[in-house]
Order: structure tokens, then sequence, then C-alpha cells
């Protein structure tokens, strides 16, 4: 049996790409097969509202993450599966949190920093995402959250906060730790300097991308315009990170495809990373397509999963409630 457990949740705001794939999601699928963990992993509705949306689309989008959870390999009776809406718990707790939270921690947060200037008005929701973040995590005592590195700082951010809750009402919330991939920043195909981000789809690989679109924006990817395909992630960073893709896609070190490719023109190399894409992701394709043309399998699968959180996360509640001296 599992002595511990395990959260992480991906935003419903785009399609899944190869960064959210190699940063996390990959993790996920070793993570529930490895039965060290009991998994919790959830379609963070709430945090997506946060950015620019439409409300006709966003139905869509969260039965388009779940898919993707599941295509990717995750198994609704291995782990817990499930929307984060749908276990009201989170924003009670996160108000709770909220007010053990110095504003100046949020006010240094990067993200926030990063996307409030990116956005013509900044909401409070963006401001408080970090908060919410904490409660998804701390409601069901997680040990452990893989996370791509951009999240690094917001786990911290949960460390300190449960510290400081365990400080000022007693031992109650554990702290997490971040579980991080050998690829924890990918890069974005037009701009390597950038990390791939669904704000920012054209410099992304969707992993339910057809081999074409691979092909088109693989061949496309910026690189540097020397030539020889070397690992310098300082002077050739969009060649390094074909190479990263290349080496998680075919399985082949990283090493062996510098030998390989080293004397290749830029055109060869890109067009086997695009085939070595397309090939790993077929299943997925095929999965994906499968499901999104069930909703009501996709809809089964969140409702016993809001079963499961909502009993394991009303639990935790009851016992912060009580710490903090609620009624
Ligand atoms: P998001 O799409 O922002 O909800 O991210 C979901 C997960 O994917 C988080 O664990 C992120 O850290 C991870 N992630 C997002 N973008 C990248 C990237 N470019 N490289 C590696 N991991 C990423
Ligand atoms: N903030 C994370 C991201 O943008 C998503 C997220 C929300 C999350 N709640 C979480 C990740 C809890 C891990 C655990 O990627």
């Amino acid at each position: 049996m599992h002595t511990k457990n395990l959260v992480s949740g991906i935003q419903p705001s785009g399609r899944l790409h190869i960064g959210n794939y190699l940063g996390a999601l990959e993790n996920f699928t070793k993570l529930e097969a490895s039965k060290e963990y009991r998994c919790f992993f959830m379609v963070v509705d709430l945090h997506s509202m946060t950015e620019p949306y439409d409300p006709a689309a966003k139905g869509v989008q969260v039965m388009d993450t779940l898919a993707g959870f599941i295509a990717a390999g995750l198994d609704p009776k291995k782990s817990v599966i499930f929307v984060q809406s749908h276990v009201p718990a989170h924003c009670e707790l996160a108000w709770i949190l909220g007010s053990i939270t110095p504003f100046g921690e949020l006010s240094r947060m990067t993200q926030f920093k990063d996307k409030s200037a990116r956005q013509e008005e900044t909401n409070i929701g963006l401001f408080t995402y970090p908060v919410l973040m904490a409660s998804d995590i701390v409601l069901y005592d997680a040990e452990a959250v893989p996370v791509g590195d951009d999240q690094l700082q917001h786990l911290e951010f949960t460390r300190t906060l449960a510290r400081k809750f365990n400080h000022r009402f007693g031992e109650t919330l554990v702290e997490p730790k971040p579980l991080m991939t050998r690829t924890p920043r990918v890069m974005s195909l037009t701009d390597p300097a950038r990390k791939m981000s669904k704000s920012e789809p054209a410099g992304c690989l969707f992993l339910d991308d057809e081999p074409d679109e691979i092909m088109k924006k693989v061949m496309a990817a910026v690189t540097d315009s020397g030539a020889g395909i070397a690992y310098d992630t300082e002077s050739k960073p969009g060649i390094a990170n074909l190479l990263e893709i290349f080496s998680s896609a075919s399985g082949k070190p990283i090493e062996e495809l510098v030998r390989d490719y080293g004397e290749e023109k830029y055109s060869a190399f890109k067009k086997a990373v695009a085939k070595a894409v397309a090939k790993k992701f077929a299943g997925y394709r095929k999965k994906k397509a499968k499901l999104m043309a069930n909703p009501l399998k996709l809809v089964k699968i969140a409702a016993r999963g809001a079963k499961t959180a909502n009993a394991v996360a009303n639990a935790k509640l009851a016992e912060v409630r009580k710490k903090v001296g609620l009624l």
C-alpha cells in the first residue's frame, strides 16, 4: 500500500504541449506506476479563470485536459483524477490560508509579476493564485508535487505557509516537496530564450498536433545560424532544446544523438526530431480523439474522482476549521 500522498494540477487553458508532458505529465504516469504514492491529479479550472477566457469554451478545455491525462497514460482506477472546482473545500481553505499570508510575499511571485504585466487588468485572483495552489496541495496531505521549474517558487511559498500555519495553530499541514524531471523547462520553438507556454501557442508543440503540423513547426523552429549539431545551451539554445525533445521522444541519450547527427545539416536533424515526436505521440493522439468523442466517459471519470477527492479534502478541512477556531 502507498504510505505517502502526491498531488499535482494542470490548467485547462489550452491544449497540452510537450513542455507540460516532459516537465510534468510523463512524470505523473511514472509516479502512478511506481505505486509509491497515492496520487491526486486535478484539472485546475479555478486557476485558469485568472487569465482572459471564453466561458463558452471553458467546459471543452476542461474535458480536453482530462482527456489528455488519460491519453497520456493515467489510470482513473489507480489515481484520483478530478476537477478542482468540483471540490469546494479548495476555496474555503484558500480563504483561511489567505488570512495568514503576508501581502508582500505574494507581490514577490515571478508568475504574478509576469502575468500581470501581460494583462490589461490585473485581477485579485492572479494575485492570490499561489494561496489557492497551496490549498490544493495541503488538503491532500501531499508530501510530493511533480511540477516543472516554473512552479518551484509557488511550492516554496506553500512550504512556508504550511510551516507558518503549524507554528500558529499546531501541527496540521504537511510541507510538500517538488519532484522534477530531467527536462523541467522545455523552451519555446519560436524563442528558445523563453519557456514553451500555452499563452504563446506559436512556440508550442501540442501533444495532439498531427504529424504534418509537427513537421512544419519543428522545421520552422528558431535555431542559430551556425552549423553542426551539438548540445550547448549557451551558444546553441534552439538546437539544445530540440536535442532534449528528441532524446525524450526517442528514448536515446543526447550523447548518442549528437554522435549520430553531429555532422548533419539542421534540416535533416529537424526532420528526424519531428518524426520521433510524431511517433512518440501517435498513441496519445488516437486515445485522446477517442475520448473526446465519448464525453460521457470523461464526465464519469471526473464524477468518480470528485467523490473521493471531496471525502479526503473535507476531512482535512474539518481538522483545519477546528484548529483555527471556527465553530
Ligand atoms: P500549466 O500549463 O501552467 O498548468 O502547467 C502544468 C505543468 O506543466 C506544471 O507542472 C508546469 O510546471 C509544467 N510546465 C508548463 N510549461 C512547461 C515547460 N515549458 N517546460 C516544462 N514544464 C512545463
Ligand atoms: N500553478 C500550476 C501551474 O500553473 C497548476 C497548479 C494549481 C498546481 N494547483 C496545483 C500544480 C497544485 C501542482 C499542485 O502549472
